[in-house]
């Protein structure tokens, strides 16, 4: 396939998402192999880890290590998840510019999460964000925003409430709106992101989309987003993921089944399929119970074959 400028961006979460939800502690130098295997992909974008608290998520303890040693293309932008102005500054220091703040819609999941109400999360965000300096790029996470684990479907008013606060102090971010059990489906997300685009978006605050596939409904549920004016879609390899602290839900959409359906749409994405095909098998291999994803069950030669009208030999 040719490498064409990306008409959709998939953000590539498994080194956060993926590997924060797999209980044994995955050694660095794996870790590495399968950052760096994805890093040339041609993913122009990576969630590489979290600056969180190793008591909280143990899996990503060494963060600091992974950004010092991992070989990745000077193109690519790294981001990192953050919870709180301790994670922001360590993030900082090490040098990652794309900052991933979360703060769940619901009181019980930020509550579970990051152990603060919304509202104090909301006012950490604020009072950490009014000193950083221009060159910091936010990527707001708004988890829980179509299903809670404690509360059940979400309030759209409550989503754009959120949106609303964050808008308030920060001029550009990109807000991704997070379906963090993976239970929200197509027509939930469409017309959410229909309204929230259509009221919010310009081109200092764009939208991205966060999906896991618990119910099957990950690779619709992106091209909903997509046809609702979204850009950037976050995937991780090998269906890998979840929030240890989201009862329920299990892994992110597949990356390989979001490139495979936007290519087959005629969407480029501007990732290799061939090489992220082996790089999902790297990261499957960190947790087999828990690798999904249906692209990689295909035999590869299929997949492999052309995507829509390119599509040919697909007998062989
Ligand atoms: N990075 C590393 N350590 C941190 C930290 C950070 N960002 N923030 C706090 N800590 C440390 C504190 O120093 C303290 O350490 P100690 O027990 O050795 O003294 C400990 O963690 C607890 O700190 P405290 O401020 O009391 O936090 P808490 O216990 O209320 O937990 C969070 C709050 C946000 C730090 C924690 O819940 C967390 O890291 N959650 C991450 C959630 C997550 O990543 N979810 C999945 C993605 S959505
Ligand atoms: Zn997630």
């Amino acid at each position: 396939m040719s490498l064409a400028a990306p008409e959709v961006t998939i953000v590539e979460v498994a080194p956060r998402d993926g590997f924060q939800v797999v209980k044994p502690f995955i050694p660095t130098v794996q870790k590495l192999a399968i950052i760096e295997a994805l890093a040339n992909c041609g993913f122009t974008r990576m969630e590489i880890g979290a600056f969180v608290a190793p008591k909280a998520i143990p899996q990503m303890a060494d963060i600091g290590d992974i950004l010092k040693a991992a070989k990745l293309p000077a193109s690519m932008r790294v981001q990192a998840l953050v919870p709180n102005r301790r994670g922001l500054d360590a993030a900082l220091a090490a040098g990652v510019r794309d900052i991933g703040w979360v703060i769940s819609v619901s009181e019980s999941h930020n509550q579970n999460n990051v152990r603060r109400s919304v509202d104090e999360s909301f006012r950490d965000l604020e009072a950490a964000w009014r000193e950083l300096k221009p060159d910091v790029f936010l990527r707001f996470n708004l988890a829980t925003s179509f299903d809670c684990p404690f509360e059940g479907r979400t309030p759209e008013a409550k989503v754009l409430d959120g949106i609303e606060r964050v808008l308030g102090f920060v001029e550009a971010t990109e807000i991704a709106i997070c379906d963090t059990t993976g239970r929200a489906a197509p027509d939930h997300v469409g017309a959410l992101f229909e309204t929230a685009v259509k009221r919010y978006a310009n081109d200092k605050i764009t939208f991205a989309f966060h999906g896991h596939d618990t119910y099957n409904l990950g690779v619709a549920n992106a091209i909903a987003a997509y046809q609702a004016g979204v850009r950037v879609m976050d995937g991780a390899a090998a269906g890998l993921g979840g929030c240890p602290f989201a009862p329920g839900a299990s892994g992110n959409t597949a990356s390989e089944d979001l490139v495979f359906a936007f290519e087959h749409m005629g969407i480029k994405t501007g990732i290799d399929m061939d090489r992220l095909l082996a790089a999902a098998d790297l990261a499957q291999a960190v947790a087999p119970e828990q690798a999904a994803g249906r692209i990689r069950t295909v035999p590869r030669k299929r997949v492999l074959a052309g995507f829509g009208a390119q599509t040919k030999g697909i007998a062989a």
